[in-house]
């Protein structure tokens, strides 16, 4: 296996939700969260492009009840699950920052270089 740290295995988040990672401490935290549909996964800094906040005020409640956005709970804005781009709401038209993670046999692995 590759240089990387396990976070879990991919059918812990079931299909159609999200999870939220806090890794590390201080300045170096990562705060992210891994939303899976089916075998994709799709990865995201948890920061609102509005104030930078985090989404959920709830773990792991990323998504709108209906399953089909990303919402951040503090001013309501709306983001696209495949993408992250905002689609209502303050930051409309801005996005969710990528966040790279690897998946390998059934596992998904931040790359050693994203943890340093
Ligand atoms: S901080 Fe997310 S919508 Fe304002």
């Amino acid at each position: 296996m590759s240089e990387a740290m396990r976070l879990c295995r991919i059918d812990e988040i079931p299909d159609g939700t999200a999870r939220g990672f806090l890794i590390g401490e201080g300045p170096a935290r990562l705060d992210f969260f891994v939303y899976r549909r089916g075998e994709q996964v799709f990865a995201y800094r948890n920061a609102c492009p509005h104030q930078g906040t985090p989404l959920e005020l709830f773990p792991d409640r990323f998504l709108t009840s209906d399953r089909q956005r990303f919402l951040c709970s503090t001013h309501g804005a709306l983001f696209r699950t495949d993408d992250g781009y905002c689609v209502r709401g303050p930051c409309k038209g801005k996005s969710l920052q990528p966040f790279t993670i690897m998946s390998e046999a059934g596992w998904l692995l931040l790359p050693v270089s994203e943890s340093c």
